[in-house]
């Protein structure tokens, strides 16, 4: 469904999409359009934002209510972005400024409407894996959890490429190996390449091979890591930090599944299916001119979205135990379990940097442990003091940088707890304390999920 007030979007929309085979239906406003999505299941909604009476972000909010799982993509002009992160934080599914590449927008279609398939098979897998609690080797029993392992599995047979991501220690590199193991590839090579651990010159003779003599040091012919893969899977890791050349060579292996090598003349063809993982915001990247953005959209075919930790808090008894189990054999100690105490601090703690974070802090927590089971005096005093004692005040920015939001909520969460502790849990107090309305402090406790453990 087309929904735009201007004729000449509509229609030059409806012609593009008709030509790529799709059946379209165009309407000039948002009254209809909800009259219509009320009654019809559309495989994807493109809507104008800027609309007068009924917008484009009411069009949206309608659509996710009554069929979540299609997608919609919002159009906007350049000086109303904004509006149009706003949308993508409703769920919408993507949105294009105008004036726009019609390559770009066709990408986009395709993309959404294969996802939209996914989603909808999906529905069935649920059912197959309630109440597993690992998949592969990957462990989770979490709704979000969930819903990467039925992608896993849907995507895994398929050629398209898919981009996994999710901050660091989330699991990537864990992913994308499941997808090789359950593939038709799993017999051929799953070969991985982390882009930002080998200098630029090297990362591309390392990808594509060299001749003799291209270079000095490339004393005979070699092979790229492209060619090993034939077959296979090719695990692109840290794809945001390839260099913008590098990003077009790239590109062309995506879409021409062939390459030359570096000195090369031949062009090399290649069959790899090409999984690429970041836990960078590949957009932020291409609005600072980091990244290419048709690249982008090659990549992103199917994308993978691993939560933090800290997201999916009933994983981590779970994730623990597994860890426990793992390293007691390891260290030959007989420990039966984890403290209550012990326990809950491991809930509440942010893990920023996720399971693997977790997983060091149990592995040093066996070897330190006197007791038979873990307790909290084992644990790091990172652990220790999150739970007490509010962040250190900082006057410098950590050269990996800082997520303010974060930071400046984890300072509210700190005085807010200690205030409750002082009026003996009395918020109404408690929010006079701190000068707050009652509402407005009630409005933080939900924020934080603070609540009396009893
Ligand atoms: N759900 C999980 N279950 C079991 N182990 C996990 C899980 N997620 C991550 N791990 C383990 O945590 C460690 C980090 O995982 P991985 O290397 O896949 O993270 P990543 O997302 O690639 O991180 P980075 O961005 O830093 O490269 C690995 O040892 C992995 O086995
Ligand atoms: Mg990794």
């Amino acid at each position: 469904m087309v929904i735009d007030d201007e004729m000449s979007m509509r229609e030059f929309l409806s012609i593009m999409l008709e030509k790529e085979g799709y059946s379209v239906v165009a309407v000039d406003n948002g009254s209809d359009a909800i009259e219509s999505i009320k009654k019809n299941n559309f495989d994807l909604i493109i809507t104008d934002i800027k609309m007068p009476k009924v917008t484009g972000i009411d069009i949206l909010k309608e659509s996710i209510m009554m069929y979540p799982h299609t997608p919609v993509i919002m159009i906007t002009a350049y000086a109303s972005t904004d509006v149009a992160v706003e949308a993508m934080k409703l769920g919408a599914y993507d949105y294009i400024t105008k004036p726009f590449k019609v390559d770009e927008i066709k990408i986009i279609i395709k993309n959404a409407i294969e996802r939209k398939t996914l989603l909808d098979e999906n529905f069935s897998l649920k059912e197959e894996l309630k109440g597993h609690s690992h998949f592969f080797n990957i462990i989770g029993k979490s709704y979000k959890m969930h819903r990467v392992f039925e992608l896993i599995q849907k995507v895994a047979n398929g050629k398209s490429t898919v981009l996994i991501t999710g901050e660091s220690g989330t699991g990537k590199e864990l992913v994308a190996r499941a997808i090789h193991y359950y593939s038709e590839r799993r017999d051929k090579p799953f070969v991985s390449i982390s882009c930002s651990a080998i200098p630029e010159t090297l990362l591309e003779s390392e990808l594509f091979g060299h001749q003799k003599g291209s270079f000095t040091g490339a004393d005979s012919d070699k092979k790229g890591l492209f060619e090993v893969a034939d077959g296979g899977v090719f695990f692109l890791d840290e794809v945001s930090e390839a260099s913008l050349s590098i990003q077009v060579k790239l590109l062309r292996v995506l879409q021409e599944k062939e390459f030359k090598r570096v000195g090369g003349v031949n062009d090399i063809k290649v069959d790899v299916r090409i999984i690429a993982a970041t836990n960078k915001n590949l957009r932020n990247a291409i609005t600072e001119g980091k990244f290419r953005e048709d690249l982008y959209y090659r990549l992103n075919v199917i994308p993978i979205e691993l939560p933090p930790l800290r997201e999916r808090k009933e994983d981590i008894p779970l994730l623990v135990s597994h860890f426990l189990n793992k390293y007691k054999s390891m260290n030959k100690k007989d420990i039966k379990g984890v403290s209550t105490h012990a326990m809950e601090m491991l809930e509440r703690y942010k893990w920023r940097g996720n399971v693997r974070e977790l997983e060091n802090v149990i592995e040093r927590a066996v070897i330190l442990e006197t007791t038979d089971s873990i307790q909290s005096q084992s644990l790091t005093d990172e652990i220790k003091e999150y739970t007490t004692e509010p962040p250190p005040v900082i006057s410098y920015v950590p050269s990996k940088g800082l997520n303010l939001d974060e930071y400046i909520g984890e300072i509210e969460r700190n005085i807010i707890i200690n205030t409750l502790k002082k009026t003996g849990w009395i918020k109404k107090k408690a929010a006079d304390l701190l000068n707050l309305s009652f509402r407005s402090f009630r409005y933080k406790l939900q924020k934080y999920h603070i609540e009396k453990k009893e």
